[in-house]
């Protein structure tokens, strides 16, 4: 359909790199029991996957379902399909899902609500669920971030952001966030829109690379995600701004994020232990069709 969001809103690494930590296996348990979704196969509808984290979770989680997911950006849907190869991948419009009705015992969504008008938002997923489906609709709270000191951001580094937010119009020109909902307008909206038996409850998931249970793997790869969100930050800003941006400055940029993340895996790989941690809480709303 487009590739708005991947191109400037937040790239494929970001969001992939980011979210199976977020739905890594360690915090399995505490999902699946908000979930509640039993152990019978399933048919899940995964609304606006981006490059395809989450459904590939769902996959390992509930090996014995079905799994599809669907985003309107054409290249996370490229993303996705070459990353999580277990999971059914198509582009469409949350808004008017290309499905019949009563198709699916589940629909689940995670950071998409606020981009989308609620009753077609809604509306749609008590169309394509069977009666007795189960709505999943997972959102970021707000959580907690200490970052190391090799990563903190400079005086140059702070105008550079700083300037480059300011110039940047682009989450209002493509409705980024037009729908917020609070943590209790949320289950409200869920119950007006016609589901039943609403709940809600929040997963905290911890990211500390110095935390002595998590194996060196992970531990990169947390380090590693903040380098992919500055690094496609810095190329949607780029992509964003043209010539606002000087090229040397572009580089300079780029140099310095490659040089702070390389010395902080180099403090990991020393067991310079640096304490850094990021916590995400995420609610999960949850709805009976
Ligand atoms: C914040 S991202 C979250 C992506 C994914 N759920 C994740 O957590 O990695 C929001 C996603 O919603 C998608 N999106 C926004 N509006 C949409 C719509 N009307 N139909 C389909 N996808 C939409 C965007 O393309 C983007 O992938």
């Amino acid at each position: 359909m487009d590739t708005i969001w991947s191109r400037y809103v937040q790239g494929c690494m970001t969001l992939y790199s980011s979210r199976r930590l977020r739905f890594h296996d360690r915090f399995r348990e505490k999902y699946a029991q908000l979930f509640d979704l039993g152990d019978r196969p399933l048919r899940i509808l995964e609304i606006g996957c981006g490059p395809g984290a989450l459904a590939g979770a769902l996959h390992r989680w509930y090996p014995g379902a079905e799994i599809t997911g669907l985003d309107r950006d054409r290249e996370f849907i490229r993303f996705a399909r070459e990353h999580e190869p277990g999971v059914l991948f198509r582009e469409g419009d949350a808004s008017a899902l290309p499905f019949p009705a009563e198709q699916f015992d589940v629909t689940i969504s995670n950071t998409v609500q606020e981009h989308v008008e609620p009753s077609a938002f809604f509306g749609e997923q008590q169309r394509v669920l069977k009666p007795g489906g189960v709505c999943l609709v997972l959102s970021s709270r707000r959580g907690l971030h200490a970052a190391a000191p090799c990563l903190e951001w400079d005086e140059a580094e702070q105008r550079f952001w700083e300037k480059a937010s300011e110039l940047d119009d682009s989450m209002e020109k493509y409705g980024v966030c037009r729908y917020p909902m609070t943590e209790a307008e949320l289950p409200a909206a869920m119950e007006k829109y016609g589901f039943r038996d609403v709940r809600t409850g929040y997963v905290t998931a911890a990211l500390t690379p110095d935390d002595p249970s998590v194996s060196p793997e992970l531990a990169r790869e947390m380090i590693l995600s903040g380098k992919y969100n500055d690094l496609e930050a810095l190329d949607s800003a780029v992509l964003t701004l043209g010539e606002r941006i000087s090229p040397e400055d572009a580089e300079w940029m780029r140099q310095r994020i490659e040089e702070k993340y390389a010395l902080r895996l180099e403090q990991y790989a020393r067991g310079e232990k640096q304490w850094d941690t990021s916590v995400s809480v995420i609610m999960v709303l949850r709805g009976v069709k």
